[in-house]
């Protein structure tokens, strides 16, 4: 591979093409490349007692985060986790239900919040696990593999932890937000605090670069989404930036839309994860300002065939070219034969730019 980065020369590809550096084909990795569509993935998961423990015992977590890049070599591999561990550090009440989703005890009112800051306390014991998951991982990739730690932004996580779980309209979240700002507000700043010391042991515990989720990102107002979006997760790059300038970070505010140009303005950010449903012309102006990263539909992933190829080939042709990393607009669901998936790496892997 070839590069022009501002990142050390020794750092792996992903990281480099993550700074800018474009190689002769784009660097790949899948969002929720681990999970249900593999059977290797379903046959560990057995072995534990429910969805949470998985995420808190490392022997298993460190497997399945390996399990997708024997198959398919991606560039790099994302811990196998959850976004809600953030909460379940906090000490809310977290379960998975088969077929329903995560159930959280909802947090409305300020009680309800005060409590869960005297449990940040507790927070590094209670995911300690996690992060001895990422030493491991660390230690058994590739060499040319580069390991993804993540955390899910504060608005997301903030959905959940109001919401009591997945939530269709966001009604309580939003209320709760526009009804008691100052509580709403705690609530942020607390997720803002737990989620940058969360990081800052990941990438002490070996990760090499990270990733915001922030899957609901689009469900509010410009105002809001300016205050509840892109102020917290300006203040975590911010720190972050700071004390590892050298760990870049992709932020990926799904379903944004046009604010995603205020998102790829975030000091500190080094790339920007776009959803299924961002035009590719718009998403070449956001790579003049920052690396993009995505956005094949799952759903054509999960269709394969002549569809897959040329959904495939018309992001790389339009994006390849520039500081880009290949990725899908959201995570591969559980229906997708794992063949496409390797058929998709094959595409990516063999693509190169028209000169
Ligand atoms: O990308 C990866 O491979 C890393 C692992 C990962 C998981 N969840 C594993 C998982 C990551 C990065 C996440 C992030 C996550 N979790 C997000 C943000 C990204 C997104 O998908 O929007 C969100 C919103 C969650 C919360 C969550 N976790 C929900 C709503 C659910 C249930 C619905 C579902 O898709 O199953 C989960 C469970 C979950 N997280 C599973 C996996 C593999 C399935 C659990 C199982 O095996 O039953």
């Amino acid at each position: 591979m070839n590069s022009a980065s501002s990142a050390p020369a020794t750092a792996k590809p992903f990281v480099r093409s993550l700074r800018g550096a474009i190689h002769e084909r784009p660097c790949f990795w899948l969002m929720r490349q681990a999970g249900r569509y593999l059977p290797e993935y379903r046959a560990t998961r057995a072995q534990a007692k429910g969805f949470v423990d998985l995420c808190l015992r490392p022997d298993l977590a460190c497997e399945i985060t390996l399990q997708p890049l024997r198959r398919y070599g991606m560039d790099a591999a994302i811990l196998f986790s959850d976004i809600l561990m953030v909460p379940y550090g906090l000490g809310q009440g977290l379960e998975f239900r088969e077929g329903e989703g995560p159930v959280l005890d909802a947090a409305r009112d300020k009680a309800a919040i005060a409590r869960l800051e005297a449990g940040f306390q507790d927070f590094d014991a209670r995911v300690a696990p996690v992060y001895e998951t990422v030493r491991r991982v660390a230690a058994n990739l590739p060499d040319t593999t580069a390991l993804i730690g993540f955390a899910g932004a504060p608005w997301t996580v903030a959905t959940y932890m109001v919401e009591g779980g997945s939530s269709k309209d966001f009604a309580n979240v939003r209320l709760l937000a526009y009804r008691d700002r100052p509580a709403f507000q705690a609530l942020i700043d607390l997720i803002v605090r737990a989620t940058t010391g969360y990081l800052k042991r990941q990438i002490a515990a070996g990760a090499e670069a990270l990733q915001l989720f922030d899957t609901w990102a689009g469900v509010l107002p410009e105002d809001e989404y300016a205050h509840w979006v892109i102020e917290p997760v300006r203040r975590i790059v911010a720190t972050l930036a700071s004390e590892h300038p050298d760990i870049p970070v992709i932020f990926f505010p799904k379903g944004s839309g046009t604010l995603y140009e205020t998102a790829a303005a975030i000091p500190g950010i080094s790339a920007l994860g776009i959803d299924t449903a961002v035009p590719l012309a718009f998403a070449r102006h956001l790579q003049s300002k920052i690396v993009v990263q995505g956005n094949l539909d799952p759903i054509v992933l999960a269709a394969g065939g002549d569809a897959l190829e040329r959904a495939a080939r018309r992001i790389l042709d339009t994006l390849g070219a520039g500081p880009f990393v290949f990725n899908l607009g959201h995570g591969v669901i559980p229906p997708t034969p794992p063949e496409n998936v390797a058929r998709l790496a094959a595409i990516v892997r063999d693509w190169r730019a028209a000169r």
